[in-house]
């Protein structure tokens, strides 16, 4: 009899079995028409290529393909080519990228930003690596928090308290319950993307600061599309000088590709938050950020 280990069997029974659960995912196939937003053709399973309107994109204003965007992009690729041909600790920082970070720190106010490959990772990364850098840090969490914030909360290994969604007096409550002097993170979005609901974004403030806490907020659905500048909710409700970190994504109402996060610089003398979370192994390790992005991203962000 053979021993070895059957990957296929097992990888095909997974799938039956997911079938089975119903939780089998097909995704249409989709090509997006440059100019044409929210236009796209689908290629169907039968061969056919229809015309088909897409009104649940991300890419909320049609950033990604405006004219001046793409320009951008191929200005960006032609002067510096693809790729940033390695990591910053190998071969340098990307001065396109230094260039965006520092737009990006000045549309939300902060000393300084730092971006990664994708909300996603901006996330897993930021709450990662901070709750791991504090000794006996502890998060308090929304209870519909992303995904990517979750996953970061728990790669930390930080001991964590999810709050009911929204509700600062359970928030509160649990924070109240944690000895005053252990460092405190809270964590939470501006607009819930499932719900489309909004933060109470002061009042988790003032709660925060009651309890010395610093405070993390997800901007995803925000950035593009609130406050006068597109820097989000917390600039909308005049509290960005409020909210110690902003995390936000390149991806959806900027329409390009890469997340970012925003926070404090300090003195020379304090700890760099910057510095802090350039320890973060996926944002040393990863070189694909694409040099096309910072010009994309940049001229998004600047209404073009
Ligand atoms: C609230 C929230 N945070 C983070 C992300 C991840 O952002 P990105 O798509 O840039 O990876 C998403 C993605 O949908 C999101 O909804």
């Amino acid at each position: 009899m053979d021993s070895k280990a059957d990957f296929r069997a097992t990888f095909e029974s997974l799938i039956a079995n997911t079938k089975l659960d119903g939780r089998y995912r097909t995704f249409i196939e989709l090509e997006r028409i440059a100019g044409e937003f929210p236009s796209a053709f689908w290629h169907g399973p039968d061969g056919q290529t229809r015309r088909v309107t897409v009104w649940c994109s991300n890419d909320y204003l049609g950033m990604g393909q405006h004219r001046d965007v793409l320009a951008a992009m191929h200005r960006a690729i032609d002067r510096s080519g693809a790729g940033t041909g390695g990591t910053r600790n190998i071969s340098g920082t990307n001065w396109q990228h230094v260039q965006l970070e520092t737009e990006l720190a000045d549309l939300h106010s902060k000393e300084g930003a730092l971006i990664f490959t994708s909300g996603w990772i901006s996330n897993l990364a930021a709450l990662g690596t901070l709750g791991r850098l504090m000794p006996g840090c502890v998060i308090f969490s929304d209870a519909l928090n992303h995904n990517s914030m979750i996953e970061g909360i728990r790669r930390s290994g930080a001991e964590r308290f999810i709050f009911r969604h929204n509700d600062v007096t359970h928030l509160d409550e649990l924070m109240s319950s944690v000895a005053p002097d252990r460092p405190k993170i809270v964590a939470f979005e501006s607009v819930y993307s499932m719900d489309g609901d909004i933060a109470p974004i002061a009042a988790i403030c003032d709660v925060a600061e009651k309890h010395g806490a610093m405070t993390y907020l997800d901007e995803v659905h925000a950035v593009g599309l609130y406050g006068v500048r597109g820097a989000g909710i917390a600039e909308r409700d005049g509290v960005s000088h409020r909210v110690t970190l902003i995390e936000a994504t390149l991806a959806k109402a900027f329409g390009v590709m890469g997340g970012y996060v925003a926070g404090p610089a300090a003195s020379s003398s304090q700890p760099r938050f910057a510095h802090i979370l350039l320890r973060v192994p996926s944002r040393l390790c990863s070189t694909s950020e694409l040099i096309l992005r910072s010009g994309r991203a940049k001229s998004a962000m600047s209404g073009g």
